[in-house]
């Protein structure tokens, strides 16, 4: 049995599909239920629903062979894992964003709020820019409105959370999207499994390529 972390919500539903595209069906996972856990015994896998950013933590400690997870928690945690695959999935971008009008004061150190620490303060590092992290742990969006800090770095996918709180990008950091993550050890004893749905991943990945 492979046993598979996906991530709960909208994301994870949009890679189950992939997964049973795939040929790695589960259709009880489906059901409207509270369950967590769920086997196709056919198929030889084993899902799990966890929350998103705890993906990399089953993965990495080999309590899931394999995972989905976005690229934003695998910079930001740099879990000691095998990334194999773009799913192409939940595209967002990292971004730099602060109230209308904003500009950098240089003699200032920049004041940051972020839920990704990791990755702002690698970025302002590359910049060679002074910053001041304030680590949030959601709706980072109100910090700059309410003078906590002077901008965030978050992630935007459609930018409406941005246009409603008056905040536009000014930097963007890095694309994100879904990866295909691997256990290490699993992927040495469990390689033939795991090489089988990666094949199969990616080649509906390429079918559904835009
Ligand atoms: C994320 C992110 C932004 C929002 C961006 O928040 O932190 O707030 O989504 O999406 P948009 O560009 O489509 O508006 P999330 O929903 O994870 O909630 P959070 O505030 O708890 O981080």
């Amino acid at each position: 049995m492979l046993n598979i972390a996906l991530p709960k919500g909208r994301l994870g539903e949009q890679v189950y599909d992939r997964f049973a595209r795939a040929g790695f069906p589960c259709p009880a996972l489906l059901e409207d239920t509270r369950k967590l856990i769920f086997e196709n015994p056919d198929a030889m896998v084993r899902y799990f629903w966890v929350k998103p950013s705890d993906v990399a933590i089953y993965v990495e400690r080999g309590a899931a062979d394999i995972g989905v997870a976005g690229k934003d928690i695998l910079l930001e945690y740099a879990p000691e894992v095998y990334e194999l695959l773009d799913l192409e999935l939940g595209r967002c971008t990292m971004a730099v964003a602060a109230p209308s009008g904003f500009r950098d004061d240089m003699r200032r150190t920049l004041r940051v709020a972020t839920k990704f620490s990791h990755i702002a303060e690698d970025y302002y590092a590359a910049c060679g820019r002074d910053i001041d992290i304030v680590h949030l742990n959601g709706s980072i969006e109100i910090a700059p409105i309410l003078g906590l800090t002077d901008v965030i770095v978050d992630i935007v996918e459609t930018g409406a959370t941005l246009r409603e709180n008056r905040l536009e990008v000014i930097e963007t950091i890095v694309p994100i999207s879904a990866r295909l993550i691997a256990n290490k050890s699993s992927f040495q004893f469990k390689r033939t499994q795991i090489e089988c749905i990666l094949t199969q991943l990616r080649k509906e990945t390429e079918e559904n390529h835009d």
